[in-house]
């Protein structure tokens, strides 16, 4: 029945459909079978005394032989075709009489002596007219209508040779001998009963669908509320969640898993356009970077074609001597001298610039390094050394934590110009005579590494908030007139920033204005160190 339904039918009208369903099927079930036993029950209920009845009547029908004469009280013969009422058993409505083949019984006739009262000719039984209907081989029961009215017979009946001494001579013959008793209008009853069956069951139907709608209708709600839900997402509200229930009903643990399937794909769709985005700002970064580097290399381009320029203009050195064309004047060899000095000092400002560019840009495609275990403290002091003797008015100081060891693993040359960038910054973007401080010390990483730490700090003119968060830019210069006279690219610290990334270190800034800029650098220490293990030959490297 089920498979039955069609598919666009809804679960609600599936499920009541079938509860009714099933309730009607056992409604009919138990009123059939109710009024089957009802109805054999009305009519077999005195089928145990119509036996009893029917076998003593039998009996003194043929205590004088064979043949069967019914006896009535006071030593009287029953007239056959006729029916009295038998008074001597516990069956008080009982009748008996002899049926003569080929006519039915009627009423006995008044008059006649003790036997019990008349019965109306309505309510005599429609008996079979046959002869022998009753069959020979025993009794049979059986209900049969009275000849008129709704009454009902039980009968017991067997056919006899039954004999009458009339006034006018013996009358002998096959007759039935019918032993009777009224049951009442078991039709009207049954059809009564089965009246009421039907009502009620069709009130309990009707109450059924009432309650089950009811109920179904609420307990699909939630599914309901799933659907909008779902729509809702479909819409691009991504952030919706199914109302949170008892997750121990089947509703309750569907939301829930929904609700967890939802935030992975909330997560994943965010994480999948958080990576477009950051694609797109790197693409946006390369740009600027190709922008900036073609701009910065096109300074000192523009200074060495303007040298070119200024030297044909003047015609050469030779030339200019022979004709003494153009502006008049003449190029002296030291004229030349100072163009080919400006024309040098561009072309090597554009070698470093070039330079730091394909460093920068090999650091891109992560160009494996020289590794090897390096002592920082040791770097450290050779670049205060370097640049104590660059800067004699300076008092720059090497401040070391006692007691650790400083070794990373890294490329030296790279590590030496991280130092030296920090260094040369702190040396060119402070005023003359402003003392510088090496740190080194310990710490540990965002990552809870132990970590070398490595600070140059300098109480110069500082850097403001928007300043430092930027400084690691490529080509980003804080004051870009002051920078600008000391020949800066603004390439040094984002240097910096790529070396020290890729040897798995950080590297940030402290800063205020006025208040000096401390650039700290943290590479992650040596295994064999952080167990504080280190042979000899290591501590007294480091000392
Ligand atoms: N110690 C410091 N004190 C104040 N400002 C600084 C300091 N170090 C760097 N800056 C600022 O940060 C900017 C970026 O420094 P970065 O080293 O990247 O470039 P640069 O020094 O200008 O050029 P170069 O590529 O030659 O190093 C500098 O232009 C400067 O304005
Ligand atoms: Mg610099």
């Amino acid at each position: 029945v089920a498979r039955s339904i069609p598919a666009r039918t809804s679960l609600r009208t599936k499920l009541i459909t079938a509860v009714l369903g099933l309730v009607i099927m056992a409604l009919v079930t138990i009123s059939v079978a109710s009024i089957y036993v009802l109805r054999s029950y009305l009519t077999t209920q005195y089928d145990t005394q119509l036996t009893q009845t029917f076998a003593s009547v039998y009996q003194t029908c043929t205590t004088n032989g064979s043949y069967c004469t019914l006896q009535l009280t006071g030593n009287h013969e029953g007239t056959p075709g006729y029916l009295y009422s038998v008074t001597s058993t516990s069956l008080s409505n009982a009748y008996a009489g002899i049926q003569i083949p080929g006519s039915q019984l009627s009423k006995f006739s008044t008059g006649m002596p003790g036997v019990g009262s008349a019965k109306q000719q309505q309510d005599v039984p429609e008996l079979p007219t046959a002869s022998s209907w009753a069959g020979t081989s025993g009794a049979i029961l059986e209900s049969v209508p009275a000849q008129s009215g709704s009454g009902t017979w039980r009968v017991m009946a067997e056919t006899v040779t039954y004999r009458y001494d009339a006034i006018t001579g013996t009358q002998q013959g096959t007759g039935t001998l019918v032993v009777a008793v009224e049951i009442g209008d078991t039709t009207s009853m049954i059809k009564r009963i089965t009246a009421f069956d039907i009502a009620v069951s069709a009130a309990i139907v009707l109450v059924l669908t009432i309650v089950g709608v009811g109920v179904v209708r609420a307990n699909l709600r939630p599914l309901e509320e799933i659907e909008e839900t779902a729509e809702e997402i479909a819409a691009g509200h991504l952030d919706r969640r199914v109302p949170e229930r008892d997750p121990r009903t089947e509703v309750g643990s569907l939301g829930r898993s929904l609700n967890i399937m939802l935030s992975q794909i909330e997560y994943a769709f965010n994480a999948q356009q958080e990576s477009e985005a950051a694609a797109h700002r790197s693409e946006e970064r390369m740009r600027r970077f190709v922008a900036d580097a073609s701009h910065e290399l096109r300074t000192p381009l523009t200074a060495i074609r303007g040298f070119a320029e200024y030297y044909r203009q003047r015609g050469g050195v030779e030339q200019a001597m022979v004709t003494g064309n153009g502006a008049g004047e003449h190029l002296s060899p030291d004229d030349l001298d100072r163009i080919m000095h400006r024309v040098e000092a561009e072309a090597s400002r554009m070698g470093l610039l070039v330079e730091d560019l394909l460093l920068l840009a090999r650091m891109d495609q992560q160009r494996p390094f020289d590794i090897k275990p390096v002592d920082l403290l040791t770097l450290g002091a050779d670049a205060v050394q370097d640049a104590r003797m660059m800067a004699p008015d300076r008092s720059i100081e090497l401040e070391i934590a006692p007691g650790a060891a400083f070794i990373v693993d890294g490329d030296e040359a790279r590590l030496r110009q991280v130092i030296g960038n920090l260094m040369s910054n702190a040396l060119t973007h402070t005023p003359a005579g402003t003392p510088v401080m090496v740190r080194i010390g310990s710490g540990t990483l965002e990552s809870r590494q132990p970590a070398v730490v490595l600070d140059v700090a300098d109480s110069g003119p500082g850097l403001t908030e928007e300043q430092a968060q930027r400084v690691f830019e490529r080509f980003y210069r804080a004051d870009a007139a002051r920078t600008r006279v000391a020949g800066g690219n603004g390439l040094g610290l984002a240097i910096v920033a790529s070396l020290v990334a890729a040897h798995g270190g950080q590297v940030s800034v402290q800063s205020a204005p006025g208040e000096g800029a401390t650039f700290r650098v943290m590479l992650p220490l040596v295994p064999e160190a952080q167990s504080g293990e280190l042979d000899d030959e290591d501590a007294e490297a480091s000392s």
